[in-house]
Formats: structure tokens, sequence, C-alpha cells
């Protein structure tokens, strides 16, 4: 056991009371530095440990708490062994597993409590508030074609919505690309980026971001989302342990989906939850066509959008944004 490890089995065995730094340091034959280290590294991860003086430490139980052992905890009960790195604060998890891309060949997930500063889609912030929200980047290295490896996305929208399906019950709806929403608000966006090898212009690797809206920030969403942006649980209540449950479920959905044999497995579940099929959309801009209006007829088995636009002619958006048009 690391001394991390034991300082926090020892927290956790004092119930949420202080204990001292000089016990704990004689009870586990540790220096008070080597506590000391440990406590500001459990802190990084998102532990919310109180250190008052003349009192000592505890471990302030929270109902929904982030956490590297709460995490790995649950993926080990179901053997998987994916390596996994939780932080309190990062800057955007996405760039985080791109500088891992750099040292290692080996996939990771990055799960954060908070981003200072999350990106979105087209250069677009992405709003991520201390404790409302889970921010996770899946670092991979997918031995497929960058064809295919961009469809990596819409598997990750059907991931999340089975994991939140499964945790929650509620019924979530992807919107091509791949936003999720509930109840006519988004809650959930997902930013995929890669690089490819400038030898055989084959994939290197893709990082595949996303971040999930929980619960309402303490003043509300900035102005310019506060009409389109919901949260998972609206009802304000915290939820047990939902941010250890939701990256562990993330990570077994979207784990099972790339183990799945065949590439194309994802697509039914992407379209009996999209919201656009059957609907009159305007295109915002799209990747073969911009601006116009036209009714969505289906998911392709790339996962392109088709629409018959006014004029009769049928076209496969491979990117970009629609709305649905109200009548
Ligand atoms: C969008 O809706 O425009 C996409 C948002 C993607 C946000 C996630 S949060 C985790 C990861 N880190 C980032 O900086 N962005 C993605």
């Amino acid at each position: 056991m690391t001394t991390k490890e034991k300082v926090f089995k020892y927290l956790e065995e004092h119930n949420g009371n202080f204990t001292s730094g000089q016990d704990m340091a004689d009870d586990l034959y540790v220096t008070r530095a080597g506590i000391w280290k440990a406590v500001n590294t459990l802190r990084k991860e998102g532990y919310n440990i109180e250190a008052v003086t003349n009192k000592g430490y505890r471990l302030v139980l929270e109902k929904d708490v982030l956490s590297q052992k709460g995490v790995d905890e649950l993926l080990h009960k179901e053997k998987n062994d994916i390596k996994t790195v939780v932080f309190d604060e990062a800057t955007s998890t996405n760039d985080i597993a791109k500088e891992y891309a750099g040292n290692s060949s080996d996939d990771v997930v990055i799960i954060a409590n908070h981003q200072t500063k999350g990106r979105g889609r087209r250069g677009r912030n992405f709003y991520s508030p201390k404790g409302c929200g889970l921010y996770i980047s899946f670092l991979l290295h997918p031995k497929m074609s960058i064809e295919k490896a961009t469809q990596v996305s819409c598997m990750a929208a059907v991931a999340v919505c089975k994991a939140i399906e499964k945790l929650t019950g509620k019924d979530v709806k992807i919107k091509w690309v791949n936003d999720i929403f509930l109840d006519g608000k988004k809650i959930c966006g997902i930013l995929t980026e890669g690089a490819t090898s400038l030898e055989d212009g084959s994939l290197s690797y893709m990082v595949v971001g996303i971040g999930i809206n929980l619960y309402l920030p303490k003043d509300g969403f900035p102005d310019d989302i506060k009409n389109t942006a919901g949260v998972l649980f609206p009802e304000g209540e915290l939820e047990e342990n939902m941010k250890n449950r939701l990256s562990a479920g993330v990570i077994r959905e979207l784990t099972n989906l790339l183990g799945s044999g065949d590439v194309n497995d994802y697509l039914e579940d992407y379209r009996s939850r999209s919201m656009l099929i059957g609907n009159y959309v305007k295109i915002l801009n799209g990747g073969t066509v911009s601006g116009g209006y036209g009714k969505v007829e289906g998911i392709d088995d790339e996962c392109h959008l088709i629409v018959r636009r006014d004029n009769g002619e049928v076209e496969a958006l491979s990117s970009g944004e629609v709305s649905v048009v109200k009548y």
C-alpha cells in the first residue's frame, strides 16, 4: 500500500472525525512531511480533507465526490483495467490527454471535477464549473481507418446515453452530431480530436472529450447558454456517488462498444435515440452544404445525417450543426 493509500484508509476509518498529524505519522510509520504530501495528493484527486490547527485532519464525507479510488474500485469490480487519472481541477481534460499521448502509447481516461479552460467544438468554451459536472477525456489508439475513427465520437454519445439510462432511468436523446439532450436542453457535449502520422497519414491517437452537466450551477448558467443548457439532475439534490458511478458507467459502455467486433454495432442505438429523424431542420454550417433547410430522413452507416432539401435533393452531412425548425 502506498503512503497515500494508507493515509486515506486511516482518515476513512476515523469516520469524519479529526486525527492529529502526529498520531497518524506514528501509527503509519510515516514522517509528518509524508503525511502532508499524501494529504495534498488526495486533495488534488478531489477529496475534501480539512486541516485545523491543534486538531489535525479529517475527511469531510460528502454525498457525491469524484475520486480516483471511487472510480477505480468500480472499474476493478468490472475487471476493466484501463488506466484512469482523476483530478479535482484540470485546465482541459482533452489537453491533458494530449500531453499523455506525447509520452505514452497506452490508452488512458482523464477525469476532472472542474475545468478552468474547458473547450467546446468550433473554438467555443465549455462551461465547466466546480462540483456541477463531470469532464472525461479518453485517449485512444484505435486500430481503424480515420473514416471509421471519426465515428468513435458518435459511439461515445451512445455510451453516455446508455450509462445515464442505466443509472437514472432518464430518457436522453442525441442531437446529431453528438450533443445529448434531456427534456429539450443540452446536458452533454462531445469534442473529439486526433493526430495523424506524417509518415503514412494513419491515425496516431484520438481524444474523445465528454462534458456532462449534472447539477445546476449556484449562479445559473452564463447568459450565452442559459436558454439552451440543462442538467441531468435539475431537482437540485446531490445523487449518491453519482460522479464515480457515471464515470465508470461511461467507461464501461464505451469500452464495450469499442471492443465489439463490428464498428457499426452502435448505429441502431444511435438512431433510436436521435431527436432529429423526421424533423425539419435549418442547416447552420454543414461540411458539404452551408445554410438551407431540409427534412432529416435518417442517419447512414457512416453516421452522416441524411437530409432531403426543399428542392428534393438528398444530401449526407458529415459535419456541421443543424437546428430543429418549429412550425
Ligand atoms: C461541445 O458541446 O461543443 C463539446 C464540449 C466538449 C466538452 C468536453 S469536457 C471534457 C473535454 N475537455 C474539454 O476541454 N472539452 C471536452
